[in-house]
């Protein structure tokens, strides 16, 4: 099974485009993080994960019908070169919808994650691109199929479909069309999320890779799915109850431990700089002081703080410059 025969499933029809308004989608922060794929032409993952969405931080993409052969591919402004490696992403994800019929697109996107927090943006970016989609091609597909055709893009982007705390079910399907996000329907208006960059230029190997090749060379990652599962159950009950220090250890021990595993692999993965750890090293004392914060880190060198509202002044006191967003507040 491959990605057209996906889009077959779902869009088994001609599409004809039309210009609409601009969609935006989230960026997500995995207190579960999915890490390693059972089907890596889908991005089927190994295990389920758990997310918040960033609110109002994320991607715009307005797409338009236009003449020619080839898409005009827009970030921030600023037109793409089509071998840029955005730009190839975009058009070989549209051309998934091009099997019936051919037409070219432009695609303007805005991030406005700060570029300063090094936060990837390929979650909201293509959670933006499938939404934009369903509108301009006039899919008319739910949200859960929405989520699908975003895993497609990028495995994280699925949960970016939703706000709030977002599960993504692994499912057990071939199509995969069981393995999705799945909204929660609790808040918790006192959560803060800091962004703390620590360095965000490019980094050398990417997720896909990055999730590969701990798959493949770690004997650590054996033990990563059933980590993956009891954190998660134990996340579902923190959010349910409400219970922020057991919050905060299950997101902080499920990333510690994806990097343990990432460690673990040949050639070894090290996303940590010495920055990351002074910092580590400065939440943990923090704690030992009383103060309830925790991080979470994906793949690379930044952090991102766990914390309610109640520790806000102090942490920015520790953290100047951390960017604060409170995911349930208006
Ligand atoms: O969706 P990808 O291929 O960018 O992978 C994301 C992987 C992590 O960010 C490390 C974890 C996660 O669940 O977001």
């Amino acid at each position: 099974m491959n990605k057209l025969d996906v889009i077959n499933l779902l869009v088994p029809h001609p599409v004809q485009p039309r210009a609409v308004e601009e969609q935006f989608a989230p960026s997500n922060i995995a207190l579960c993080k999915y890490w390693g794929k059972r089907d890596r032409e889908l991005n089927l993952p190994v295990n389920a994960s758990l997310s918040v969405s960033l609110k109002s931080l994320g991607s715009r993409t307005r797409l338009s019908p236009i003449d020619g052969l080839a898409d005009e591919v827009w970030l921030n402004g600023e037109r793409q070169r089509p071998e840029t490696m955005f730009a190839s992403r975009v058009s070989a994800f549209i051309d998934l919808f091009r099997q019936h019929s051919s037409f070219s697109l432009k695609v303007e996107t805005h991030n406005n994650i700060p570029t300063a927090a090094g936060l990837a943006s390929s979650a909201s970016g293509f959670a933006a691109l499938a939404l934009a989609l369903n509108e301009c091609l006039d899919l008319q597909l739910n949200p859960q199929q929405l989520s699908v055709v975003a895993r497609l893009g990028s495995g994280s982007a699925c949960r970016s479909v939703f706000d709030g705390f977002v599960e993504w079910r692994m499912g057990q399907r071939e199509d995969g069309m069981d393995s999705h996000g799945i909204p929660l329907d609790q808040q918790w208006p006192d959560l803060c999320i800091g962004l703390i960059k620590v360095d965000a230029s490019t980094k050398a190997v990417d997720s896909r890779a990055g999730m590969q090749r701990t798959l493949e060379t770690a004997h650590l990652y054996q033990s990563w799915p059933l980590q993956a599962a009891t954190d998660l159950s134990r996340l579902q009950q923190a959010i349910e109850t409400q219970d922020f220090a057991l919050l905060g250890e299950c997101a902080e021990q499920n990333a510690l431990s994806m990097h343990a595993t990432m460690i673990a692999s040949w050639p070894p993965l090290l996303y940590w700089q010495p920055d990351s750890i002074t910092a580590m090293r400065q939440v943990w004392q923090l704690r030992q002081e009383g103060l309830p914060v925790y991080f979470t880190m994906d793949a690379g060198p930044n952090l991102k703080l766990l914390f309610e509202a109640s520790a806000r002044e102090v942490l920015l006191e520790q953290f100047p410059g951390m960017e604060i967003v409170q995911p349930f507040c208006a």
